[in-house]
C-alpha cells in the first residue's frame, strides 16, 4: 500500500513527530474537507513525504497537499505564486501545514511521452517559460549555494567524486552565474498534462543557475531507468545533455558538469535518507565518464 512509504519515509526523518504527524492525517484532511466543502476526496498513491489528496470544491476538481516541513510549505506556496502565470498549476489557498491546489485534469505526468524523446522537447518549453520570470521576491527565497554546502561535508562515497564535486561548484561560483528562479526539482513526475499544455507542480524555491533546472529531468524517472544497464542510460544522458543544451542555447560540457553535481547530491540526499544509493552511483559514473 502506498501509505507504508510515507509512513516509513516519515519515521526515518522525524522519527516521534513524523509519526504523530502520519497517524493525525486523517483527522487533518477531515478538518480540511469540512472547513470548506471539499467533496469526493481520493488520496494519490506512491506518495513519500507528503500527503496528497484530490477532490472537489465548488465542482472544481482541486488537489488538497499536506506538507510536514513549514519551511517546504513556505517556499513551494512562494514559488507557485510567482510562478503563477508561467506555467505552474494555482495556488488556490495556503493553509498552516497544507496547500489547496488547483488540479490538473488529465493530469498525466510527463513520463508518459518519452518515446521518440518528445519529453525533451516539452522539458525545454517549460524551462524556458518559467526562466522568463524577472519580477520575483528574492529574499522569498533561498539559493542553490545553501544546497551545495552539504559538498563541504565529508560523505561516505569515493572520495575523488567529493573533489571533483567541490572544483566544479567553484568553477561556477568564480564565473558571475545568471540566476534565475528554478523550480528545483523539475523531474517528469513534476510536470502534468493541464489540458493542452503542461504545468508544473511541487515547486521548491531556490534561486540559482540555470542548468540545474535540466539536472533532475536529465537522471529521471528513476523508476523506469533504475534497471537499465549503464550502456542504455550513458546513450541516453549523452543524447538528453545534446539536444537540451542546442534548444536552450547551453554548453554541453556545463550542462555536463551540472548534471553530475546534481547526481552527487541526490546520492547525499539518499544516504540522509537511508535510501538506496545503487542508481545514483551508477550515474555518477557515466557522468564523470562523460568528463574525462
Ligand atoms: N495540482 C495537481 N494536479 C494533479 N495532480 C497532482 C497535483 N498536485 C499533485 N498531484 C499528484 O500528486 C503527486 C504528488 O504531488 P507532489 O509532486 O506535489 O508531491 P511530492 O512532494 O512529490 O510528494 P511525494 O514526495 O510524496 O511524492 C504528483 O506526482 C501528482 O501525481
Ligand atoms: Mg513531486
Amino acid at each position: 500500500m502506498s501509505f507504508d512509504t510515507l509512513y516509513k519515509n516519515m519515521i526515518t526523518l522525524y522519527e516521534e513527530e513524523g509519526k504523530k504527524w502520519c497517524d493525525e492525517l486523517p483527522e487533518k484532511v477531515d478538518h480540511i474537507v469540512k472547513h470548506f466543502g471539499i467533496t469526493e476526496t481520493l488520496p494519490y498513491e506512491n506518495l513519500s513525504y507528503n500527503y496528497v489528496v484530490s477532490g472537489l470544491m465548488n465542482n472544481h476538481p482541486i488537489v488538497i497537499k499536506i506538507i510536514y516541513d513549514k519551511k517546504n510549505l513556505h517556499y513551494e506556496s512562494k514559488s507557485l505564486s510567482a510562478f503563477k502565470h508561467v506555467g505552474s498549476v494555482n495556488l488556490l489557498y495556503r493553509g498552516d501545514g497544507f496547500l489547496l491546489l488547483e488540479k490538473s485534469i488529465p493530469g498525466s505526468s510527463l513520463a508518459t511521452m518519452i518515446d521518440n524523446d518528445e519529453d525533451i522537447l516539452l522539458l525545454s518549453h517549460v524551462i524556458h517559460q518559467l526562466h522568463t520570470l524577472r519580477d520575483y521576491k528574492r529574499s522569498d527565497f533561498r539559493n542553490l549555494q545553501d544546497l551545495f554546502s552539504v559538498f563541504d561535508q565529508e560523505w561516505n562515497f569515493p572520495n575523488d567524486y567529493l573533489h571533483k564535486v567541490r572544483l566544479i561548484r567553484n568553477y561556477f561560483n568564480n564565473q558571475n552565474q545568471q540566476q534565475v528562479l528554478l523550480h528545483g526539482d523539475l523531474h517528469h513526475d513534476n510536470i502534468l498534462k493541464h489540458g493542452n499544455n503542461w504545468k508544473v507542480i511541487d515547486p521548491k524555491g531556490i534561486i540559482g543557475n540555470p542548468l540545474y533546472d535540466a539536472t533532475s529531468f536529465i537522471l529521471n524517472p528513476i523508476r523506469l531507468l533504475k534497471n537499465k544497464e549503464e550502456e542504455y542510460l550513458s546513450k541516453l544522458f549523452a543524447r538528453r545533455i545534446k539536444k537540451i543544451s542546442e534548444l536552450q542555447g547551453w554548453s554541453e560540457q556545463n550542462l555536463t558538469a551540472y548534471s553530475f553535481m546534481y547526481t552527487i547530491l541526490s546520492w547525499i540526499w539518499a544516504l540522509q535518507d537511508g535510501t538506496d544509493i545503487e542508481y545514483q552511483q551508477k550515474c555518477a559514473n557515466i557522468l564523470d565518464s562523460f568528463m574525462t
